[in-house]
């Protein structure tokens, strides 16, 4: 637990998750920050945090100064989290409720600034609270291996611990790309969501540029949502409204000339451009496009990662959060082969050619209920491999590198479905 005394002072020239997450919300170099130091001479404290557990191997900065808020943030949505990282969280909470944090053997890190530089043009938690109508907000942070596609997140809570929003910085190309997209979709949805059968989607509060960051802060989740179980069937009437917007749908028109065709076709040849395997996927968007141009698919929206583990129940309705990747013009049923896939291959640790099996089982399970002829799941399936793949390129050219576990795998998938 005791940190080396040769730690470079400002956590911000950190290699780690602490460095990364530093820089991300505390970018302005007029801000001072000291660890187990009080503030320079000069400058004002503007807030305090506990690192816990430690400095090196940091998960989460807990603000100091309200007991209720700081135990809150280490509590609030334990029931979405694993059972161990839940047990963690509450014994922490407990300190931090009793006031006895300061007392345990966590690092404190010191938030200053110039006494003349106002707070609320160098913090961003100051910028939020502002945004979100001026009452003050404490913000707890949490820490994550540096990942150029992972969103730096902010839990806000008022004093009296009660949760008010949840902030996600966008802070490179790819991560502002992913927090704008979910901004544009929690904007759209609440016009559709009280539909029969739609989840619930948590509401946009604010979205703002900062210090050359996108930052969307989302409405809290109900506070006694529970997550939904991984081994549930899938939810296919509530994805159904989310692929439908809550209506009837659109009538089914051929895969040939579709603006889903076009964009498949357009990302891919954006992806031979730059990677090798580029030019595999724009073969394999013109076998989709041969094999399939003629069969009528009825397009809708789509959450874009519809998996158990951003789904929720709250009084018996479905929550549903991380519309990052949600989009139109995707055949329906798309969701439904993701959920499949991601479950097979997280949570069962199978290759993606066991998951594509999954998902083709899963549509010849659920397809009715989606109303798709067996041409029509076979657009579903080979369709949803080739964005997946298309997905996986993005992130990797965001700078992440290949997931080991979908590329080549995808496209040699593809290929083996097209010629068999
Ligand atoms: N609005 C919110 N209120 C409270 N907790 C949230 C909220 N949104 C997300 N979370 C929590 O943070 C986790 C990660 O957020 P999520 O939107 O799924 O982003 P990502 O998975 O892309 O990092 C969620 O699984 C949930 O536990
Ligand atoms: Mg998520």
């Amino acid at each position: 637990m005791t940190d080396q005394v040769d730690e470079p002072a400002d956590p911000r020239s950190r290699t780690d998750g602490l460095g990364w997450v530093s820089r991300a919300v505390f970018p302005d170099r007029r801000v001072a920050l000291t660890v187990g130091a009080p503030a320079p001479a000069g400058h004002r404290t503007m807030a305090r945090y506990a690192v816990v557990p430690s400095l090196a191997r940091a998960r989460f900065l807990v603000p100091l100064g309200s007991p209720r808020a700081g135990a809150a943030s280490l509590l609030a949505y334990n029931a979405l989290r694993p059972p161990k990282v839940r047990a963690v969280r509450a014994a922490i909470g407990g300190l931090v409720r009793l006031g006895l944090l300061g007392l345990a053997p966590f690092p404190t890190l010191t938030v200053s600034a110039p006494a003349e530089v106002p707070a609320t043009e160098v913090l961003l938690a100051e910028r939020l609270a502002t945004a979100l109508g001026g009452a003050p907000l404490l913000a707890a942070v949490g820490v994550r291996p540096p990942d150029p596609n992972h969103k730096p997140t902010l839990q806000l809570f008022s004093g009296d611990g009660s949760p008010r929003g949840y902030a996600k910085i966008g802070w490179n190309p790819a991560t502002r790309a992913l927090v704008t997209a979910e901004a544009a979709a929690l904007r759209a949805l609440p016009a559709v969501a009280g539909a029969t059968d739609h989840p619930v989607p948590p509401g946009l509060l604010a979205e703002l540029t900062w210090a050359d960051q996108v930052v969307a802060v989302i409405e809290p989740l109900p506070p006694g949502v529970r997550g939904v179980s991984a081994h549930d069937p899938p939810r296919v009437a509530a994805l159904l409204a989310v692929a439908r917007r809550g209506g009837s749908g659109t009538p089914p028109r051929p895969l040939a000339g579709s603006t889903f065709l076009a964009r498949l076709t357009a990302q891919a040849q954006r992806a031979a451009a730059t990677v090798p395997s580029g030019a595999r996927a724009v073969a394999a968007v013109e076998a989709l496009a041969q094999r399939h141009g003629a069969t009528d698919v009825e397009f809708g929206h789509w959450h874009g990662d519809w998996v158990p583990w951003n789904l929720g129940e709250d009084s018996g309705r479905l929550v549903a959060w991380d519309w990052e990747h949600s989009g139109p013009d995707v055949p329906v049923g798309f969701d439904l082969a993701h959920d499949t896939f991601q479950r097979a291959l997280l949570l069962r640790g199978e290759p993606a050619a066991t998951a594509a099996d999954a998902v083709d089982s899963c549509l010849a399970r659920y397809g009715d209920r989606l109303g798709l002829s067996p041409a029509q799941r076979q657009v579903v399936a080979d369709g949803y491999l080739v964005e997946l793949w298309l997905r996986t390129w993005r992130l990797a050219s965001g700078g992440a590198g290949w997931n080991a576990a979908l590329h080549p795998a995808l496209l040699d998938l593809v290929e083996k479905r097209h010629s068999g």
